[in-house]
């Protein structure tokens, strides 16, 4: 305690020549912390190989970026201070542009930047000489490690063109990286989550908005048969918005209308079980395909993304609904059968889940599967009928 306190009793007597020093150092430092500001303005100030000392210094500064906007701020204040006491006869207005995107509308719409993508840059160089080339299609796979040699075959069905984005579930990102292509695709991982979770979270139409195609697919398909590039030629072609691939026959088929027909490019119709379809254009009959290859125009991936729940996230009941996003929905949703891939069925997220109450963790997430459609159908059916109600329209038979 004594010798703090002689301490502190030096510090407040110092001698002059200490006082210039310190006024000398803290000029250095703060001119230091500028330069770094605007030399490496996106570089943690930790990974430049400085003596210890001068970035705690720095730090203790709170780093030379914040020294930086402290300049920037006085030099703003100065200017409306210059600009007050010319007393404005022709003072320039605030900015307010109302097309601009909500909440940006103070900006000037030049330096609005929208929209995103998921292209990688360097962190040298011009930034114009960064990309030599702009995927216009984006894959995503949603993965566990267990199923990397299936993703590795996949993923080589899909060109240069393709942006590929990997969702893992199970913590394990790390150890793709032998992958030739794992170093340019995006990883996102996030553990215990599932599809539908990922693409609402990382999938906003604004981000993904250069992409002309976007596949959102499961693990475990088989595509042996399958050319991305071949495919995209057959979705333009037969304008198709909301398309799969056509499902081999033999294992894990639910509805006729996914199934792959031999004979020809694209169907957009089927014949269901006799009383399933209430109507020849209503899923699931037509204006239908499942969640788990599926693929959508940029368009139509900007509605669906808005129709996907937050809370939701096995995506249940989801294609049931996937018409609403487009329109004639029965001529723009359909199957390409000339690609096609096989539904592997592994259960894979299913074991992702807890056993509770005596159950298996995969009746568990059934469960919820089953639960979550039912949630689905009543909250679009209720929207629906607000809807209408509000307009004064007497609201048509669920349409849901
Ligand atoms: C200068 O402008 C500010 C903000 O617009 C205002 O609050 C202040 O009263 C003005 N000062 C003078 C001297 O006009
Ligand atoms: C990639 O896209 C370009 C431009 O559309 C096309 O010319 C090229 O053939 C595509 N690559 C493959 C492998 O199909």
């Amino acid at each position: 305690m004594a010798k703090l306190g002689v301490n502190v009793g030096r510090s407040g007597l110092m001698r002059p020549n200490e006082t210039m020093r310190l006024i000398f150092s803290a000029v250095i430092g703060v001119m230091l912390g500028y330069l770094f500001g605007i030399s490496f303005p996106t570089v943690s100030i930790t990974k430049l190989h400085f003596p210890s000392s001068i970035i705690s210094y720095i730090e203790d500064k709170n780093s030379g970026i914040t020294t930086q906007t402290l300049l920037n701020h006085a030099w703003s204040s100065a200017n409306t201070h210059k600009r007050n006491s010319t007393s404005d006869p022709n003072e320039i207005p605030k900015i307010h542009v109302s097309t601009n995107p909500k909440g940006a509308e103070m900006l000037p719409p030049g330096i609005v930047a929208s929209e995103s993508d998921f292209y990688l840059r360097r962190l040298w160089g011009e930034p114009t000489e960064d990309l030599t080339m702009r995927q216009k299609y984006l894959v995503t796979f949603t993965v566990g490690y267990g199923q990397k040699a299936n993703i590795d075959r996949a993923v080589k069905k899909f060109s240069e063109n393709f942006t590929i984005l990997l969702f893992h579930y199970d913590g394990r990102a790390s150890e793709w990286d032998d992958l030739e292509w794992s170093k340019r695709a995006i990883h996102v991982s996030v553990r215990k989550q599932t599809k539908w979770w990922y693409a609402k979270r990382f999938l906003h139409p604004d981000i993904v908005a250069p992409y002309d195609y976007i596949f959102i697919w499961d693990e475990d398909l088989g595509v042996e048969h399958f050319n991305a590039e071949e495919y995209i030629k057959l979705v333009r072609k037969h304008g198709l918005e909301i398309s799969q691939p056509g499902l081999q026959p033999d294992r894990g088929l639910t509805w006729q209308m996914t199934k792959r027909r031999g004979d020809r490019e694209v169907h957009k119709v089927t014949e269901e079980r006799p009383g399933w379809c209430s109507d020849p254009h209503l899923p699931p009959c037509a204006a239908f395909v499942e969640i788990m290859a599926t693929v959508f125009s940029r368009d139509a991936w900007r509605c669906v993304w808005h129709l996907i729940q937050n809370d939701l996230v096995h995506g249940w009941g989801l294609d049931f609904a996937l018409r609403k996003c487009v329109e004639p929905a029965h001529e723009k949703i359909g199957v390409v059968d000339a690609q096609w891939i096989v539904h592997q069925v592994v259960p894979s997220l299913g074991n992702q889940g807890r056993a509770e109450n005596g159950k298996a963790p995969w009746e568990g997430v059934r469960e919820r599967c089953r639960k979550e459609w039912s949630m689905f159908q009543t909250r679009l059916a209720d929207a629906e009928k607000q809807y209408y109600t509000e307009k004064g329209i007497v609201p048509p038979n669920s349409t849901a």
